[in-house]
């Protein structure tokens, strides 16, 4: 498969199209894992599309990130709408995955469809849906309509009430037994990947194996068949709670807050802008 040895650049010049939902089983069949990022708008976009990072989720988490809620129960349709279309803007050629917000597939197939529809739209190619029960005949009808949908099980934020909290998931042999059946069940339905959220790598692993389609992992070990994480864990720029699963690649916060200050420093010493940076 020629595109594992192309970097972004390789991409750039029109060696390989970007990432497609058809090449989702074909990189687990290769081992190698797929990197995926969370982003929000145009400008961390445009970055991430230049990287080597294989594609975009526009995640419901921009409720809690870009907007400051403390869950992601506030996003709506509308919210998404608006951070799917920045992010195209920023990254034209990549394969952008489009969250559907709480509650916005649970009032009649009709609403569904037109709630999916207005992502797809705005420029995602794919959309992810949280949760097994009561989603599989949605999941069916809509990939036989043209849309890919990405799975979401383990974790599930959204439904946070009824979970009682941010809590690992599957541990015990009946939770287990029932994350196996539901991801065997998203994958019937005809999803295209699996995004397994805050479960034992273990566990994580044997789903990972049982499975035909790519398994995403947040907080599901080394065993699952690529990792998605928040652009903002990932870069050190969430300065609130860090989950034990996130590693910080750079320590955004604080290089940003020490740019802030000299930028605050030359500013009350006069020091900018040098004429350089004027208009005469
Ligand atoms: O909303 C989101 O960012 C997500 C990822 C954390 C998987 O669902």
């Amino acid at each position: 498969m020629k595109w594992l040895k192309l970097n972004a650049d390789q991409i750039r010049k029109g060696q390989v199209p970007r990432m497609t939902i058809i090449d989702f089983q074909k990189r687990k069949a290769s081992g190698l894992p797929i990197s995926i990022v969370t982003s929000y708008d145009a400008w961390s976009a445009r970055i991430i599309a230049d990287s080597d990072v294989d594609c975009i989720l526009v995640g419901d988490s921009a409720a809690m990130i870009t907007h400051g809620y403390s869950s992601t129960i506030p996003a709506d349709i509308s919210m998404m709408v608006t951070h799917i279309a920045a992010v195209r803007r920023g990254a034209p050629d990549s394969l952008i995955i489009g969250d559907l917000p709480f509650l916005s597939v649970r009032m009649g197939l009709t609403e569904a469809v037109k709630n999916i529809g207005t992502l797809i739209r705005a420029g995602a190619n794919a959309v992810k849906l949280e949760g097994a029960d009561g989603n599989f005949e949605l999941i069916t009808h809509i990939t036989q309509s043209g849309v890919p949908v990405m799975g979401h099980i383990g974790l599930t934020p959204q439904s946070i009430n009824v979970l009682g909290g941010y809590k690992v998931q599957g541990r015990g042999e009946a939770a287990a037994a029932k994350l196996n059946e539901d991801a065997r069940a998203l994958e019937e339905s005809g999803c295209f990947a699996i995004v397994l959220e805050a479960v034992p790598s273990e566990l994580a692993k044997r789903i990972s194996d049982a499975l035909i389609i790519p398994v995403i992992g947040i907080g599901a070990g080394a065993g699952a068949d690529g990792q998605v994480l928040v652009l903002q864990d990932l870069l050190g720029l969430n300065t609130q709670f860090t989950p034990k699963f996130v590693r910080k690649f750079l320590d955004g916060a604080r290089l940003i807050r020490k740019a802030l200050n000299r930028y605050h420093e030359e500013v009350i010493k006069k020091a900018f802008p040098l004429e350089e940076e004027s208009y005469e």
